[in-house]
């Protein structure tokens, strides 16, 4: 038999059992830091091992160590599972193992991007011929579409920054809501633009940046300017308000970054669509398909309005690449150089989807968000913090005797997390310890939910 089959039958085997234990097994992981160091740790052997033993090693002993990030009941971070389709087609694309760097190297790869990226511009109301790159995640779709930002504006004013490099460049002047993410900030740092000096827009109570207060921040702004706007805070999943935002910076020549991680994919929903009014005026955006669109990990996306732009800010070429002219070169859409084809499980989702199927996750994680928040909103001294505009909820509680609710609130998330019913984390909202829940899974259900929120009331004892 060829050394492929026993290795992936035995992988098949493992993963079957992971999927159907995620829904039954408790959400956090079971094994302790030293019963995994047991396992995984100690030395490189010198004569290796069997590698049938080693897969059952890991399907076996790590099994316990891992969260069901996958499963129904895991609401925390921002983090989507895997639908069949997409780990489906994920499986493909590590065992085509092709380099998604060149046309030449991967025709098929090549073809599945090219249309993904299209597919995506037009369920999300973007250009249709904006060009799409397939990265690691939000941080990087944010890095390269800053990148894309800081090329084109100093381009404009006279200066090539590839070339150059930001030695002695005209200043970007970088404006960012109250509450912008710290990706975006990272993102700042790397490309030498600073996160300390940027200028902050004051946001309203839901974090949303304030329109009226733009144009009083731009004014102070001579020359180059880049403005971050964001679709869906990652506490409130509050968006900010395009149309107002975007006119300002445009009427001003800013470049508008729109950081759309997983509140982007609201544009593909009927019923939240117009809470992203006039998205598709930016000049780029960031989309991550392992939240919403429930891609394995790592699978972010990042758009920008002008292909040869991105090109130019972030391709490269060398005498040994064999360039196709007029064809899809990956290397021109993103900062790696090789990597794997992860846009062929973002086509696989999208196409077995199709804009329906989209939507529905998006509306289903949405309303069941609402549905959260009643169940928890009505116990007494259970307080929903945010207005419930996507699939973000925060949530607060009082201790029953009263005292300290950060405390108290940090203690029920404690306790929530080693029930194991369900997995969600805190945050700091508004300078209150908050819960934070995020419906982010294709498979959660109504049930899911209900079962949930009656194990939070449980440990709030609110039962
Ligand atoms: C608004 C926002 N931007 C960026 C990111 C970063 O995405 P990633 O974790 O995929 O790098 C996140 C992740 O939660 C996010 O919510």
């Amino acid at each position: 038999m060829d050394p492929f089959t026993p290795l992936l039958d035995r992988a098949l085997l493992h993963t079957r059992s992971w999927i159907a234990s995620l829904g039954k097994r408790p959400v956090r992981p079971t094994a302790s830091l030293e019963a995994l160091t047991e396992a995984f740790g100690g030395e490189l052997s010198e004569t290796g091992q069997d590698p049938l033993e080693v897969v059952d090693l890991l399907g076996r002993a790590g099994e316990p160590g891992l969260m069901a990030t996958a499963g129904p009941r895991f609401f925390g971070f921002v983090i989507g599972g895997s639908q069949p389709v997409a780990l489906a087609a994920d499986w493909l694309t590590s065992a085509w193992d092709q380099n998604a760097g060149l046309y030449v190297v991967s025709p098929t790869v090549a073809v599945l991007e090219d249309t993904a990226g299209r597919w995506l511009n037009t369920l999300l109301g973007l250009p249709v011929e904006a060009g799409v790159g397939f990265v690691t995640g939000g941080q990087m779709a944010n890095f390269t579409g800053l990148a894309a930002a800081r090329y084109a504006l100093l381009a404009r004013a006279g200066w090539d920054v590839s070339e150059q490099g930001l030695f002695g460049a005209p200043e970007i002047h970088v404006v960012v809501g109250e509450e912008v993410h710290v990706t975006i900030l990272r993102g700042l740092r790397f490309l030498g633009m600073g996160q300390a000096r940027v200028k902050r827009v004051r946001a309203d109570g839901q974090g949303r940046m304030d329109p009226d207060a733009l144009p009083g921040v731009l004014a102070a702004c001579r020359g180059p300017t880049l403005v971050c706007v964001q679709a869906g805070n990652v506490n409130t999943g509050a968006i900010d308000p395009m149309e107002p935002l975007i006119s300002a910076a445009h009427a001003q020549g800013a470049w508008v970054h729109v950081d759309g991680a997983f509140g982007l994919w609201g544009a593909a929903s009927q019923r939240t669509r117009g809470l992203l009014r006039g998205v598709g005026e930016a000049d780029s955006w960031a989309l991550d398909a392992h939240k919403w669109l429930n891609v394995p990990y790592d699978s972010g996306v990042t758009i920008v309005r002008d292909p040869a732009t991105l090109a130019r800010a972030v391709g490269t070429s060398a005498s040994y690449l064999v360039r196709s002219t007029g064809l899809r070169d990956g290397v021109d859409f993103v900062p790696e150089f090789s990597r794997r084809g992860r846009g062929t499980p973002v086509y696989a989702a999208l196409r077995a989807m199709g804009r329906r199927g989209v939507e529905a996750v998006v509306d289903r994680c949405c309303a069941l968000a609402g549905r959260f928040a009643q169940q928890l909103g009505r116990a007494p001294g259970v307080h929903v913090l945010n207005e419930i505009v996507l699939n973000q909820v925060l949530v607060r509680f009082d201790p029953p005797g009263g005292g300290d609710a950060d405390a108290f609130t940090r203690e029920v998330i404690a306790r929530v997390q080693a029930d194991g019913t369900c997995w969600l984390g805190g945050s700091r909202w508004k300078d209150q310890d908050v819960m934070r829940i995020s419906v982010s899974g294709w498979n959660t259900t109504e049930d899911d939910v209900d079962r949930s929120a009656a194990a939070i009331l449980r440990c709030a004892g609110r039962a």
